[in-house]
């Protein structure tokens, strides 16, 4: 029984499954376990990766803390059949200390649930995506997806009911989860739940775009939480919003509460910034190094534009590089002096919409290199995988740091670039990104529709004097770092007290 339980679908291990049917752990990480580390009183740097199976130091103490993911593949669900009651043995390894317990959902209703519902539907209503004269389209079939998406929910909130110890507190993350909340409240009233949107919220306008009992289940199911927290005032405000056009609810904007049918939610704001010494620690590794100076041999002394992304829909990656496009296009003069960094890796790719996407990116990424390259100068370097290390290597090289997000909940690249840039690079920032609220003075900001004010921003960015660039990243850090995931966690697990 555990007095601290966290659910989100993404698990911080996963599983691969090698020719002779061995299991191999992979590591997940994210701000979670680092926040997890709080509460659990693990080491915040917790060594490197080992085989499946073999043992590690437990966590020095604190609170005894579960896990609650789904498998997320074939390899998962075997892990966690194998296990008894898929309570994995990882205990102290890259887990923030917690145990982690893998849910084998059958794989059709996982994809429905984690595909259909969770990534094309609530996702694009967050995230302001559809293009709305075609899709979307509920029909019967986005009924029988929703059912997935219910079972889904229900069973995360039967192995939180079944672990938790009594009084326990429950921390559940995002839109995968966004009925689990109130299935809890309904199997253990005994239970402290707060869940927690990584995600922006839509406007009521946008939300409604739902069929109207789907709008009202999600509601209703965060509203099973004592608490919803949000990652900015406007995802909080937009939240409120939504509920106030919810038939028997009591919103009061003032005490930031909401009342229906007897319970009350308080709805709160705790931002996410990054742990800036384990960040630093990490790029101060060899590989890194390495990295960095195999980035600088192929780029020599140009100035270096970069952008890290997802190959996510809302990364607005297409409409950048038409940025970088104009800016060469406009000023000439920039031709030979700089190049593009753009580092994507592969997201989702299990929908053909973000496959589209990916292809966009790509066409667009040729056609300036064939419009503009020359002999000795590529202008773009687009490069289509994962590489951690190489992705720390150019935030400690870029001169601007590109983040124009048509909707992003936070987005740690804008924190995370400062934090690691050597000389001081300049931040051109969406002002639709959850992070513009706390960086927004010192950033340039862009209208992320508006091609030509990217274009002229990044213009500006490449153009300011290295004293007043060092000065802003200086302070972009500071705020970066003011919000660690650890004090974010520690928030929300206060809050429900
Ligand atoms: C966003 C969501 C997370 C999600 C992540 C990666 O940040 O808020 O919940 O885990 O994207 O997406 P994926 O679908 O690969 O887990």
């Amino acid at each position: 029984m555990s007095q601290v339980l966290v659910a989100s679908n993404r698990g911080p291990v996963s599983f691969s499954l090698s020719d002779d049917g061995g299991l191999t752990l992979r590591r997940g990480g994210g701000g979670l376990v680092s926040g997890l580390a709080a509460v659990t009183g693990a080491p915040r740097d917790p060594g490197p990766p080992r085989p499946a199976g073999t043992a590690a130091e437990p966590s020095a103490g604190g609170a005894d803390v579960l896990w609650v993911c789904a498998s997320l593949g074939e390899a998962d669900r075997t892990a966690a059949r194998r296990s008894p009651d898929g309570r994995l043995d990882l205990a102290g390894y890259e887990t923030g200390g917690a145990a982690v317990r893998m849910l084998d959902i059958p794989a059709a209703t996982f994809d429905r649930a984690y595909n259909r519902v969770a990534n094309s539907t609530l996702w694009f209503v967050h995230h302001l995506l559809y293009d709305t004269p075609r899709n979307p389209h509920f029909d019967a079939r986005a009924r029988r997806d929703w059912q997935s998406y219910e079972a889904y929910n229900a069973a995360f909130a039967d192995a939180l009911a079944r672990d938790a110890a009594r009084g326990a507190k429950a921390a559940i993350q995002d839109y995968h989860l966004s009925l689990a909340p109130r299935m809890l409240r309904d199997r253990r009233p005994d239970l402290k739940i707060v869940h927690f949107s990584h995600t922006p919220w839509a406007p009521p306008e946008y939300f409604r775009l739902l069929p109207d009992d789907i709008g009202t289940q999600i509601l209703l199911g965060i509203l099973g939480a004592d608490h919803a927290g949000f990652l900015t005032e406007r995802w909080a405000s937009a939240f409120l919003d939504c509920c106030e056009l919810l038939p028997g609810a009591r919103v009061d904007r003032v005490a930031r509460t909401v009342s229906c049918s007897g319970h009350t939610t308080r709805v709160g704001v705790h931002g996410l910034g990054v742990d800036g010494t384990a960040l630093r620690q990490r790029a101060a590794e060899q590989d890194v190094v390495d990295r960095a100076r195999a980035l600088r041999e192929q780029v020599g002394d140009r100035k270096l534009i970069v952008r890290i992304d997802r190959t996510e829909l809302s990364k607005n990656i297409v409409r950048g590089l038409a940025a970088y496009r104009e800016l060469l296009v406009n000023h000439p003069e920039w031709r030979g002096r700089v190049v593009h960094l753009a580092f994507a890796y592969p997201s989702r790719h299990d929908l053909p919409e973000y496959r589209e996407y990916t292809a966009a990116v790509r066409r667009m990424a040729e056609q300036i290199s064939d419009e503009f390259g020359t002999a000795d100068w590529d202008p773009l370097i687009l490069q289509v995988n994962d590489d951690y290390p190489r992705s720390l290597a150019a935030y400690g090289l870029a001169d601007v740091l590109l983040v124009n997000p048509i909707r992003d909940g936070m987005n740690l690249v804008a924190k995370e670039g400062p934090v690691l840039s050597r000389h001081g690079c300049a931040l051109v920032l969406s002002r639709e990104a959850g992070a513009a609220a706390e960086l927004c003075e010192d950033a340039l900001m862009v209208n992320p529709y508006d091609v030509s004010q990217t274009a002229e921003a990044l213009r500006q960015a490449l153009l300011m004097p290295s004293a007043r660039r060092a000065e802003r990243c200086a302070r972009l850090a500071g705020a970066a770092t003011a919000l660690p995931p650890q004090r974010w966690f520690a928030d929300q697990l206060a809050a429900l007290d």
